[in-house]
C-alpha cells in the first residue's frame, strides 16, 4: 500500500526489507552531491586540506547528526514538521514537551517552525538541483545523439548550447520535475526502492572503470597529490563551514529527508549501524569522485574551477577516447538515476509533511510542491541567460542560491535537530534504539553520541557559522 491510499486512517507504510531501507537511503545520499558538487567546492578550498576536514566533519558531525535524524523519525513516525510537534507537544516522547492544548506556546512552538524550515529548504534544493539534473540529462542525450551526428560528440559545443539556452535548460529541468513528481505519486515503496535498487552497484563499477581511465593520465600523480596532500595554508576562513555544509548536504541532513526515512524504518533496524553504512559509502563515493575529476582538471586549458567542472572536464576525456561516447551514454544515465533517486526522496520528505497533517492527497501534495520547486528553480536556470548579469564576487545566481542555503541555511537547522534530539528526546528511547544487546560497546559509543549531540556539534557549527561570517567582511 502507498501511504497515500491509506488515506483518513493512514498507517505509514514501512519498508519492505532492511535493504530496502539501505537503498533509499543511500540513494538519497548518493546524488549530484558527490559528483558534481563536492569536486567543484573542494577545488574552490584548495584540494588536500578540505579534502581531510571534509572527512573529519562527516565521520565527527555528519554521522551522529544522521542517526540522530533517523531516530527522530523511528521514534515519533513523522516526517520533519510532525517529527518536532511531537518533540514540541508530546510528553510521552520528549522530555519537556506539554500536550497541545489548542493554542500555540511559545517559544515550544519554535520547534514546529524548525520542521518547517527545513521542508522549505527541501523544496529549494530541489529547484536548483532539478536544474542541474537537466544538464546532466542534457549530456546524456549529446552523447547518445553523437553516432548520428558527423563531427560525433563535441564537449565545448555542447556545454556551450546549454549555457547560451535559457529556454532549453528550463525546459529540462521540467522534464525532470515532471518525472520525479510520477514517481513520488506512485508511492514510496514501489517508487524509490526499485529506481535506486538496479543502479548502484552499475555505477560503481562505472566509476571505477573511468577513474582507472583518469588516473592513466600523465596528471595523475599531480591530481592525487592536490586531492590528498594536506596544505593547511590553503584553508581559508570559510573553509569550515563550507566543509560542514557539504557534510550535510551530501548526506542529506538538515533537510527532514532522514527524518521521513527513518519514519518508515522497521522496529528491529539498529540505527547506528545503518547510519555508518550510509555515511562510509557516501563518503567514499565523493573521494572517488575526486579521483576522477581531478586529474582531468589539472593543467586543463579550462583553468576556472565552478560549478560547470564536472560537465567540462568528463566529456572532454571520453571525447579524446576511442569508444567515449559509450562510457559517456552509460555514465550520464547512471548519473541521471542517481540525481533522480535523490531527487525522489527530496520531494517524498516534502510530500510525506503534507500527508502527516492530512491536508492533501499524495498526488495533490505532490504536484503543488513540484509546481513551487519549478518557479523557485527559473533564477538558476536562467543565471548563464537572463540573469547572466547578476554576480557577486564572481559567482552566479546558481552559485550564490547553491552558497546560500548549503553554507547558510542547513547548518542552522542541523543545528537545531541536533539540540532537538540531544535535548528533548527521552533517554530512555534513545538508548534502547542505539544500544545493540546490552554490548559494552554501543554503550559506550551512546555516551559519545550523546555528547556529541549536545554539545560538540552545536558547539563546531556555531563556531564553523562564525569564522564564515567574518570571512565574509574580511
Ligand atoms: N544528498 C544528495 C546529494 O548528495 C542531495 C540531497 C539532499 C538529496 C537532501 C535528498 C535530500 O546529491
Amino acid at each position: 500500500m502507498s501511504p497515500a491510499q491509506g488515506g483518513a486512517a493512514r498507517k505509514r507504510s514501512l519498508w519492505g526489507t532492511r535493504f530496502g531501507f539501505y537503498l533509499a537511503a543511500i540513494g538519497s545520499a548518493f546524488g549530484l552531491g558527490n559528483l558534481w558538487r563536492f569536486p567543484y567546492v573542494a577545488a574552490e578550498n584548495g584540494g588536500g586540506a578540505f579534502v581531510l576536514l571534509y572527512t573529519l566533519c562527516a565521520a565527527l558531525i555528519g554521522l551522529p547528526l544522521l542517526i540522530g535524524e533517523l531516530m527522530l523519525g523511528k521514534l515519533t513516525r513523522k516526517s520533519a514538521i510532525g517529527a518536532m510537534k511531537t518533540v514540541a507537544y508530546e510528553p510521552g516522547i520528549a522530555d519537556g514537551a506539554k500536550p497541545w492544548r489548542g493554542k500555540r506556546d511559545w517559544p515550544r512552538h519554535g520547534w514546529v517552525w524548525l520542521g518547517r524550515l527545513a521542508v522549505f529548504a527541501s523544496l529549494l534544493v530541489l529547484s536548483y538541483y532539478a536544474v542541474i539534473s537537466g544538464w546532466v540529462l542534457h549530456f546524456f542525450m549529446q552523447f547518445l545523439m553523437a553516432p548520428l551526428q558527423e563531427s560525433g560528440f563535441d564537449a565545448e559545443r555542447s556545454l556551450k548550447i546549454l549555457r547560451d539556452n535559457g529556454l532549453l535548460q528550463v525546459a529540462l529541468t521540467s522534464v525532470h520535475l515532471l518525472v520525479v513528481i510520477v514517481v513520488v505519486v506512485k508511492g514510496v515503496q514501489q517508487g524509490i526502492e526499485k529506481w535506486v535498487g538496479n543502479l548502484m552497484p552499475v555505477f560503481v563499477v562505472l566509476l571505477g572503470v573511468l577513474v582507472m581511465k583518469s588516473l592513466s593520465s600523465p596528471t595523475a600523480t599531480e591530481a592525487l597529490r592536490f586531492l590528498f596532500y594536506p596544505d593547511f595554508s590553503k584553508l581559508t576562513l570559510s573553509s569550515p563551514i563550507h566543509a560542514l555544509g557539504h557534510v550535510f548536504f551530501t548526506l542529506s541532513i538538515g533537510f527532514g529527508t532522514m527524518i521521513t526515512f527513518g519514519s518508515y524504518l522497521n522496529e528491529n533496524t539498529h540505527i547506528p549501524s545503518a547510519g555508518f553504512r550510509v555515511t562510509a559509502m557516501d563518503t567514499l563515493i565523493s573521494l572517488f569522485a575526486g579521483l576522477l575529476i581531478f586529474p582531468l582538471v589539472i593543467g586543463a586549458p579550462f583553468a576556472a574551477m565552478g560549478p560547470e567542472v564536472l560537465f567540462q572536464s568528463l566529456p572532454r576525456l571520453l571525447e579524446a577516447s576511442e569508444s567515449g561516447f559509450v562510457f559517456g551514454i552509460a555514465f550520464f544515465l547512471c548519473l541521471y538515476l542517481a540525481s533522480l533517486g535523490a531527487s525522489i526522496g527530496l520531494l517524498e520528505s516534502i510530500v510525506s509533511n503534507w500527508l502527516d497533517d492530512r491536508l492533501f492527497t499524495r498526488r495533490a501534495a505532490a504536484w503543488v510542491s513540484g509546481a513551487g520547486a519549478f518557479l523557485f528553480a527559473m533564477a538558476p536556470a536562467l543565471s548563464t541567460t537572463a540573469f547572466r548579469d547578476v554576480h557577486y564576487e564572481g559567482r552566479g545566481v546558481l552559485e550564490i542560491v547553491d552558497a546560500a542555503l548549503i553554507n547558510g541555511l542547513l547548518p542552522v537547522i542541523a543545528l537545531g535537530f541536533s539540540l532537538a534530539v540531544a535535548r528533548r528526546l527521552k533517554h530512555e528511547l534513545k538508548r534502547v534504539e542505539f544500544v545493540n544487546d546490552d554490548s559494552l560497546t554501543t554503550i559506550r559509543m551512546y555516551g559519545h553520541w550523546t555528547a556529541t549531540m549536545a554539545w560538540l556539534a552545536p558547539l563546531l557549527i556555531l563556531s564553523a557559522m562564525l569564522l564564515g561570517l567574518i570571512g565574509l567582511f574580511v
